[in-house]
C-alpha cells in the first residue's frame, strides 16, 4: 500500500525551504468505531533521508536512523511496524513523521559534498488498519498532511545536531508531494539500526571553567544521552573524540566532521538524544554542563545483529584484542558495512568488508545484513556496466585517483562482489546467497579477465594494492612495498577459483569447467610472469607471499617456497606485521599453511609495533586503521588515515578462531567441523563457540600437568566432527561445554 503514498518534503517558497531544520509532517486521523475493535494496524514507512515515526507524540518501533542507507536510485527500504496496540477504534490519533537529512542530503565523503541525492529529505508512510468486522482503512502520506518545524534546528551525520527545546513547531504548511517510483521500494531484509546498550562514564574530569570531559572507557559508536535540568535557553555543546591527545580531545582524525551536538534547554527536565547523527567516540567534552546536575550516558547504536561466535583465552592482551574486533564490527555496521564510523567518510568501502567478511560472519549472524548490502552492490554494478565500485552505495561514482581516467574495478575492493557472498555461503551454507549473486560474481570476473594484459596478468590498472603498508609514509598510503599488479592477479585468481566452485555448487557444470580452465591459465601466467627461479616472487614482499599462498594461485611446491621466504621476511622484521590491508589479513594463515606456525604465533603475540597487540598494549579498545594511529609518545599519527575504529586489520580474528581456538569449519554452514587447536606454547587455555545453523558448537581446551592439550567439545547431532590426530584421545564430547576453563590444570 505504501506504493500509493506520496513522498512528502518541506515546501519551498521562492526556491527557499520554508521550514528551518528537520521538518515534522503530521496528520490527524479519526478511527471509526462502527467496525468494531482494531484487529491489526501496520505502519509502513520509508524515507529519502531518515524518518522517525510517532503516534500521538510517542515514537513507533525501536529503530533509529531508519531506514538506513541504500543505493537510492534503485532501492528504497521500507520498514514496517506493528502498531495494533497504538490505534484504537473510535479514537482520534495524530500521526507524525519527522525527517532527517541522513545519507540522502547530508554530508557524505571527504571532498565536502552534500545533497548528493537530493536537496531535502522526503518521507512516505502508509497505515493499514483491519477491524473486527473485516473491513479495512488505509491512510497514506499525501497533500492532506501538514508540515511544521521540529526542535531539530540542524542535523548532519558528520557534523552533529542542533536541538532547540524552547522552539515550538511554528506555523504549519502544506507539504510538497511527489509520486514514488514503486519499483524502488524494497522490504527491509536486514536488521534495523537500534540502540544496543547504555554505557556509564568510567571517568569525568573538568576541562576549563565550564566544561567536563567524560571518558566512557570504550571507543563506541552512537551518541550521548543527557538528563539535565537547567535554565531555559541555556546552551550545551557536546564534542566527541576517540582519543585524547595531551589531555584534550583529539579531533583532527575526524578531519572535517565536526561531530558537535548543540542543545538549548527547555527549562524543565530534559532528556536529550541527538538521533539524526552519530559519532565514533570514547570521550565527550560537554561545555556548559554542571556534571553534578543530571547524568550522562553513551548510547551505543548499530544494526541489530545477533551475536553467534565467541572466543576467549588465557592471555589478557589477546583476549582484549578479540573484544576490540567485536567492538569495531559493531561500530562499523550502522546499517551497512563501513570503513570507519567517525570521520568524513563512513562509506561502504568494498575492500574492507571483502577481507573482514569471514570474521564478521563468525562473530555475528551477518546473512541478512550483508545480503541487503549485496543487493545494492549488484544494482551499482549493473549501472556501472559490470564494474564493482570501491564504495557501495557508490557516492564516488566517477572518482579516480588519476583525474581524467575512467574508474575501473580494483583488486580486493571490487573482489568484494565474489568474496563476500562466498564468506556468507561458507558461514551459513545457504545456497540462496550464491544464486542471488552468481551473475554479479561472474560479471566481475568476466570484466577483469577482459582486461588482462598480453602476458595474461592484471596489470596497469589503478589499484589500492597493499593499502596502508606500515612502511609507507603517513601522507602516502599508496606507497606499499608490495607490487600492486602481483597482488591484483593473486586476488583475481581467488575470485576466479571461487566462481568455479560456485558454479559447481549451483550445478552449472559448463560454467564451472570454463572457470576452472581460466583459473589454470591464470595460475600458469602468474608463475611465468612473477615467479623467479629461486622460488621467490617478483616483488619480494610479505603481502605478496601471503596473498599468493592463500589465494591458491601457487602450486604446492611454489607455495612451500613462498612460505619459506615469507617466514624469512617475517623473522627479519622481528615478527612485526610489515603488510597493509591486502596482506595483513592473510599473513598468519599463509605461515600456518606452509608449516611456519611458530612464526604465525610470534607475529600474533608481538607487542612491538607494527603488530596487532601493540595498540592493545597502548590501551586500544577498538581496532585501529593503522598500526600506529597513536604514536608511542601519545600523540596522534599525523597521517590523513588515522581512524581508531577500522575493522579491516581485525580480519586476523578468523585465523584465531580456527588455529588458536581450534574450531575449524570443514563444510559450508558448519555441517562438519574439525577440532584442531594449535595454540602458542605459553597460552594456558582458550574457549571458542559458534551458534551455527545446526546448533551450538563449542570447544574448550586447556593444558594438563605436563602442559599437553586437553579439550572438551559440544556439537549438535548431525554435525560431523573430525578430531585432528594430535588431539586423539585428548578430547571429550560433553553435552554442554562450560565456558572458559582456566581452573582446569588436569584433564
Ligand atoms: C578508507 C579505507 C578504504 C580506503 C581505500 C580509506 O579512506 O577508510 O578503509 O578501504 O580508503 O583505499
Amino acid at each position: 500500500m505504501i506504493e500509493h503514498a506520496l513522498m512528502l518534503r518541506a515546501p519551498r517558497s521562492d526556491d527557499r525551504v520554508v521550514i528551518d531544520g528537520a521538518p515534522r509532517f503530521t496528520r490527524i486521523i479519526e478511527i471509526p468505531a462502527r467496525h468494531g475493535p482494531v484487529v491489526t494496524a501496520r505502519l509502513a514507512v520509508t524515507a529519502e533521508g531518515l524518518v522517525e515515526p510517532a503516534i500521538d507524540g510517542v515514537g513507533v518501533g525501536r529503530d533509529v536512523l531508519s531506514p538506513g542507507w541504500t543505493s537510492y536510485p534503485w532501492r528504497l527500504r521500507v520498514a514496517t511496524h506493528d502498531v495494533t496496540a497504538r490505534i484504537v477504534a473510535g479514537a482520534r490519533h495524530e500521526l507524525q513523521l519527522t525527517a532527517g537529512r541522513g545519507w540522502y542530503c547530508g554530508r557524505l565523503g571527504w571532498w565536502g559534498a552534500e545533497r548528493l541525492y537530493g536537496d531535502e529529505p522526503g518521507v512516505a508512510a502508509a497505515l493499514e488498519i483491519t477491524f473486527a468486522d473485516g473491513s479495512t482503512l488505509g491512510v497514506v502520506t499525501d497533500a492532506t498532511w501538514d508540515v511544521t518545524a521540529s526542535a531539530v534546528v540542524r542535523d548532519d551525520l558528520y557534523d552533529g545536531q542542533t536541538i532547540d527545546l524552547t522552539r515550538d513547531g511554528g506555523p504549519s504548511h502544506p507539504p510538497d508531494t511527489e509520486r514514488i517510483d514503486a519499483t524502488r521500494l524494497v522490504p527491509r531484509i536486514g536488521p534495523p539500526i537500534v540502540r544496543h546498550e547504555l554505557i556509564s562514564p568510567a571517568e569525568m574530569s573538568t576541562d576549563g571553567p565550564d566544561a567536563v570531559i567524560v571518558d566512557f572507557g570504550q571507543n563506541l559508536v552512537g551518541w550521548t544521552r543527557l538528563r539535565v535540568q537547567g535554565p531555559r535557553g541555556h546552551v550545551l555543546r557536546i564534542r566527541h573524540a576517540e582519543v585524547l591527545e595531551h589531555g584534550t580531545l583529539a579531533t583532527r582524525p575526524l578531519r572535517s566532521a565536526r561531530a558537535e551536538d548543540i542543545v538549548t534547554l527547555s527549562g524543565g527536565e530534559d532528556v536529550i538524544e541527538p538521533t539524526f547523527t552519530f559519532h565514533g567516540f570514547r570521550y565527550a567534552r560537554i561545555e556548559g554542563w554542571d556534571a553534578v546536575e543530571g547524568s550522562v550516558e553513551a548510547v551505543v547504536v548499530g544494526s541489530d545483529l545477533e551475536r553467534t561466535g565467541r572466543f576467549s583465552c588465557g592471555d589478557a592482551l589477546l583476549d582484549r584484542f578479540h573484544r576490540n574486533v567485536v567492538w569495531s564490527l559493531r561500530g562499523n555496521t550502522v546499517g551497512l558495512p563501513t570503513d570507519c564510523p567517525q570521520r568524513d567518510e563512513r562509506l561502504g568501502w568494498t575492500g574492507d568488508i571483502a577481507v573482514f567478511a569471514p570474521t564478521a560472519c563468525f562473530l555475528f549472524d551477518m546473512s541478512a545484513f550483508l545480503r541487503d548490502w549485496l543487493a545494492d552492490l549488484r544494482a551499482e554494478q549493473r549501472a556501472a556496466q559490470g564494474r564493482v565500485p570501491y564504495v557501495v552505495p557508490d557516492v564516488l561514482r566517477s572518482w579516480t585517483v588519476d583525474p581524467g581516467a575512467e574508474p575501473e574495478s580494483a583488486a580486493i575492493w571490487s573482489d568484494a562482489a565474489v568474496w563476500v557472498p562466498w564468506a556468507i555461503w561458507e558461514a551459513y551454507g545457504d545456497v540462496a546467497v550464491l544464486e542471488e549473486s552468481y551473475e554479479s560474481m561472474s560479471a566481475h570476473v568476466e570484466r577483469v579477465c577482459g582486461r588482462l594484459s598480453a602476458r595474461g596478468v592484471w596489470e596497469g590498472d589503478f589499484q589500492f594494492g597493499d593499502w596502508l603498508d606500515p612502511t609507507a609514509p603517513p601522507d602516502d598510503p599508496f606507497a606499499a612495498v608490495a607490487d600492486r599488479d602481483v597482488i591484483a592477479t593473486a586476488a583475481l585468481y581467488r575470485s576466479v577459483a571461487i566462481v568455479a566452485q560456485t558454479a559447481r555448487v549451483l550445478g552449472r557444470a559448463e560454467d564451472a569447467r570454463d572457470a576452472e580452465l581460466r583459473a589454470d591459465r591464470l595460475r600458469r601466467d602468474f608463475a611465468r610472469v612473477y615467479a623467479t627461479a629461486n622460488g621467490r616472487l617478483r616483488s619480494d614482499a610479505p603481502a605478496v607471499y601471503a596473498l599468493a599462498i592463500v589465494s591458491g594461485v601457487l602450486t604446492a611446491d611454489a607455495a612451500r617456497a613462498a612460505g619459506r621466504r615469507l617466514a624469512e621476511l617475517v623473522r627479519t622484521a622481528g615478527h612485526r606485521v610489515n603488510a597493509g590491508f591486502a596482506g595483513a589479513p592473510y599473513l598468519c594463515d599463509a605461515l600456518t599453511r606452509t608449516g611456519h606456525l611458530d612464526d604465525a604465533h610470534a607475529l600474533m603475540l608481538n607487542v612491538n609495533p607494527p603488530s596487532w597487540l601493540a595498540p592493545v598494549a597502548q590501551g586500544a579498545t577498538t581496532i585501529w586503521e593503522r598500526w600506529d594511529s597513536l604514536l608511542p609518545d601519545g600523540s596522534v599519527n599525523p597521517g590523513e588515515m588515522t581512524s581508531f575504529n577500522h575493522y579491516a586489520l581485525g580480519a586476523v580474528a578468523d585465523w584465531m578462531h580456527r588455529v588458536i581456538g581450534g574450531l575449524v569449519p570443514a563444510a559450508p554452514g558448519w555441517a562438519r567441523v574439525r577440532i584442531d587447536p594449535r595454540p602458542p606454547a605459553g597460552l594456558p587455555w582458550a574457549s571458542t563457540s559458534i551458534d551455527s545453523p545446526h546448533g551450538r558448537i563449542a570447544l574448550s581446551w586447556w593444558r594438563d600437568g605436563e602442559g599437553a592439550l586437553r579439550a572438551e567439545y559440544e556439537a549438535p547431532d548431525g554435525v560431523e566432527v573430525d578430531i585432528a590426530p594430535a588431539m586423539a584421545g585428548r578430547v571429550k564430547r560433553v553435552d554442554v561445554v562450560t565456558r572458559a576453563a582456566p581452573h582446569r590444570v588436569d584433564g
